[in-house]
């Protein structure tokens, strides 16, 4: 499959795009059948009316009211998941005659290409006749003559988009046992082969000589060791040092404080900061953005056998901070804080973010719909806000006030991982991660435990949503 843009469409099957608005009804008097059209489609967000004359096929689409950014990715990732077996090979999608603007392509094709990605990656069942992506198929981005350039370069950035995220994806839908910290890594490697960054994996021998205990502990019980991933990528005209962390526990068992069953299975998506910073070195290299990254990524499993950490274990950290373990469960904050303390040790960034499923407290508190935003630079919470609103992937501030700070006292460590209280959890994890940004100025933690793996359309369960990668581009490209 192709996308590209042109004045002239030549394809046979059309699809247009419809805002829910006053002038619907007469753009829609311009089709055959205007009034009883009129009638039935509404243009509702992912609304859709196929119209047949002779040998032509027309697509309309509605978007709903006031479509944004992430209106228009859900509503043509949802299409084109649903028509592709159909779709005919060449396909024109006219934004002009829809009134629809070029700012929204790169939107568009993000939101196309995502109707690709399936979650079945290990059925075995034979495959269907190729679909619309799989076929040599063009898909042709109609626009003004005067915007072809322009509607060019949107593709091309929606293209390199949604090819990472599915990549994103991938990682998080995978099992845990395709997925150990080792391949993480592994991932890593070749993507910074391929797009031009610099990627080293720590093995946990080279963990041990950086100090890195607290990581170390949380992997301790498993067979697959943890690794430190470091991504950097360095732009020559680089006017800002930006610095990502992102928890990487390949899966979440609890420990030897074991989650229950039911919803286990979940687990093996806590891994979801860490692929919000993949996928953003990743983009960031390939649409070459003027930054310099560094990426920072402690992966481990958090598992049970005879050396793994117990409750009341005091541990080390790269801080040198000695932290009592109340709940082995409350792992991810453990092998942040030696991820945030290298990373700010080792590069003080300007501006310090970390991701992280982090707490099931934070889905408490704002459901699937937002992260939880915990941020000590108002003009940084802002920014973060703003761009998530847009991209739909949004954020939410809660409070870092010093109040909290009791809760994370230990009689015998420096402090505890667990306050041990039905309350706040997402807020006194968030505070425990201070202790260990060092006094940073610019620093941002998002608790994506709820909003990085979701329920879709596209599955009976919970399946990945790339949350972060979208947000965090779109930010350094701000
Ligand atoms: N990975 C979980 C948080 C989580 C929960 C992510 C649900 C996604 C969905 C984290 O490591 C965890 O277990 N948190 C505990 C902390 C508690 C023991 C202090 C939690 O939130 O229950
Ligand atoms: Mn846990
Ligand atoms: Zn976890």
């Amino acid at each position: 499959m192709q996308i590209t843009a042109t004045s002239s469409a030549t394809a046979e099957t059309v699809i247009y795009l419809f805002r829910q608005d006053d002038t619907l009804a007469d753009r829609l008097s311009f089709f055959a059948n205007a009034l009883l059209l009129t009638q039935d489609f509404k243009a509702d967000a992912g609304q859709t009316v196929v119209l047949y004359e002779e040998s032509q096929k027309t697509f309309l689409v509605g978007l709903g009211k006031t479509p944004k950014e992430a209106d228009f990715i859900k509503v043509l990732r949802s299409f084109f998941y649903k028509q592709k077996q159909t779709l005919p090979n060449h396909i024109a999608l006219h934004l002009a005659a829809g009134s629809v603007e070029t700012q929204w392509i790169e939107a568009i094709v993000n939101g196309s290409l995502l109707g690709n990605y399936e979650l079945g990656l290990y059925k075995t069942d034979a495959k269907k006749a190729p679909d619309f992506f799989e076929r040599d198929t063009e898909l042709q981005i109609v626009v003004l003559e005067a915007e072809v350039e322009l509607a060019k370069e949107a593709i091309e950035i929606g293209e390199a988009t949604a090819q990472t995220q599915m990549q994103i994806m991938d990682l998080m839908n995978a099992p845990a046992n395709k997925k150990s910290p080792q391949k993480l890594g592994d991932w890593a490697v070749e993507s910074g082969k391929k797009y031009g960054y610099s990627v080293q994996v720590f093995d946990e021998n080279q963990c041990a000589e950086l100090k890195l205990e607290a990581l170390l502990a949380v992997g301790q019980g498993s067979v697959n060791p943890p690794r430190l991933l470091l991504l950097e990528y360095i732009h020559p005209q680089a006017t800002r040092k930006v610095g990502l962390v992102g928890k990487g526990v390949t899966f979440d068992t609890g420990g030897i404080s074991i989650k229950p069953s039911a919803n286990m299975h979940y687990m093996k998506s806590d891994m979801g900061g860490a692929a919000a910073v993949l996928g953003t070195l990743e983009l960031a290299a390939k649409l070459q953005l003027p930054v310099h990254l560094i990426g920072v990524i402690p992966t481990t499993e958090n598992s049970v056998d005879g050396l793994a950490m117990k409750p009341g274990d005091v541990i080390g950290s790269y801080a040198g901070k000695t932290i009592e373990v109340i709940d082995t469960d409350a792992e991810g904050r453990l092998i942040l804080a030696d991820g945030l303390a290298y990373l700010n040790r080792n590069y003080a960034p300007d501006v310090l973010i970390d991701l992280a499923t982090l707490t099931g407290s934070v889905i408490g508190t704002l459901g699937y719909v937002a992260a939880g935003l915990f941020c000590n630079n108002d003009q940084l919470s802002a920014q973060l806000q703003a761009v998530g609103q847009k991209t739909g992937e949004k954020l939410w501030p809660l409070p870092i006030w010093d109040d909290y700070q009791d809760e994370l006292k230990s009689d015998v460590a420096d402090l505890k991982n667990y306050h041990g209280k039905p309350f706040a959890g997402a807020i006194v994890a968030a505070k425990f991660l201070e202790v260990f940004t060092e006094k940073h100025l610019a620093w941002a933690h998002l608790d994506i435990a709820g909003t990085a793996f979701a329920d879709s359309e596209f599955g009976s369960q919970k399946s990945a949503t790339a949350y972060g990668v979208r947000l965090l581009t779109k930010w350094l490209r701000g």
